[in-house]
């Protein structure tokens, strides 16, 4: 049977098998059930134990599902995804430069709403402010969502922030505590960074054609992955829980919490979450220092409004800033 055929019998496989992990499956009837023979059968699990599945075949031959790996396979995803539209068609890489790149040229031929890319790998990962993102293979998520919000691009910055609160309310679900959001795009745990995440818009004044929600999730790194100049500023969701993370899983929740955050920002903007998003902000009351387009501004936080904007009270009183990079006092 040619490798293609055989990758097919695989899945085809695999979707029955895990429907009842732990139980003892014979292979004859397998093989029935799925229109193969025994051997092809046999070839079906080894492609499947090569990608990291764990299936047990005992010496009376027969096959029991034990576990999936921690790989962000197209498979893997869509498993039991709980979401309507975001993640439904899903684009799944080794390695690629950047997700989000990607994700453009997807949305410019028109893929659907809530398409996402991952890859265990970027080459050339985007950061805000023109910086790198540092993007490890099988160690963090690289995620970018395709949405066509159909908004003001002056209300873009409301997407940042209702991905952060989805970010924040998953990682708060592992039992991490202190987890906080910067704004306008950072998660941080303990005052470190944790998940970053660039909104990328393509548009004209007053109309969004398309968004590209790009996040970045450093999910199992040790403390010897973080590089030497991000040690003291960086951090990851293993670090914080002291035990490895389960990627997929993570992911998963976070589509749902994602896809539930965004219908209510397309039917009322931030007004139902900016509780969250204040309860969660780490500035809020302290003394600091934005650098954005217009310069370098200092002040004291005061408020996040319903625009997502922030509010800072500085000497010459009270300004209002869409973006900006932040550093504390
Ligand atoms: C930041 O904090 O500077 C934002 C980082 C965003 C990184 C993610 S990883 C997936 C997606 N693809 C990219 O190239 N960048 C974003």
């Amino acid at each position: 049977m040619e490798l293609g055929k055989l990758e097919i019998l695989a899945d085809r496989l695999l979707a029955k098998i895990r429907k009842r992990p732990g139980h003892e499956y014979n292979p004859v009837s397998l093989a029935k059930s799925i229109k193969a023979n025994k051997d092809e059968i046999f070839s079906a699990v080894t492609i499947l134990k090569r990608l990291g599945y764990s299936i047990k075949t005992d010496h009376n031959k027969k096959l029991v599902f034990v576990s999936a790996p921690d790989r962000l396979f197209e498979e893997e995803i869509l498993h039991r995804l709980k979401t309507k539209m975001i993640g439904r068609k899903v684009y799944a890489y080794q390695s690629v430069q950047s997700t989000n790149t990607i994700a453009h040229q997807l949305a410019l031929s028109k893929t659907p709403e809530g398409t996402i890319v991952v890859a265990e790998k970027q080459t050339k990962g985007r950061g805000r402010m023109g910086r790198q993102w540092h993007s490890p293979e099988k160690i963090g998520i690289y995620l970018s969502i395709v949405l066509y919000p159909g908004i003001d691009p002056k209300r873009a910055p409301g997407l940042s922030l209702i991905s952060a609160v989805a970010l924040a309310e998953t990682i708060k679900a592992l039992s991490i505590k202190d987890v906080r959001i910067k704004w306008p795009n950072d998660v941080l745990i303990g005052g470190k960074k944790t998940a970053g995440i660039l909104t990328e818009l393509s548009a004209e004044i007053g109309r969004t054609h398309h968004v590209v929600i790009g996040i970045g999730v450093n999910v199992n790194q040790r403390a010897s992955d973080i590089p030497e100049d991000l040690k003291d500023k960086a951090t990851s969701l293993r670090i914080a829980q002291r035990k490895a993370v389960s990627r997929i899983d993570f992911l998963k929740e976070f589509l749902v919490r994602f896809e539930n955050e965004y219908n209510r920002f397309k039917k009322s903007g931030l007004r139902g979450i900016r509780k969250k998003i204040l309860a969660y902000s780490s500035l809020l009351g302290k003394e600091i220092e934005v650098q954005s387009g217009s310069g370098k501004i200092a002040g004291k936080a005061l408020d996040i409004d319903n625009e997502g904007h922030l509010i800072i009270e500085t000497d010459k009183g009270k300004v209002t800033l869409s973006a900006g990079e932040v550093t504390l006092h």
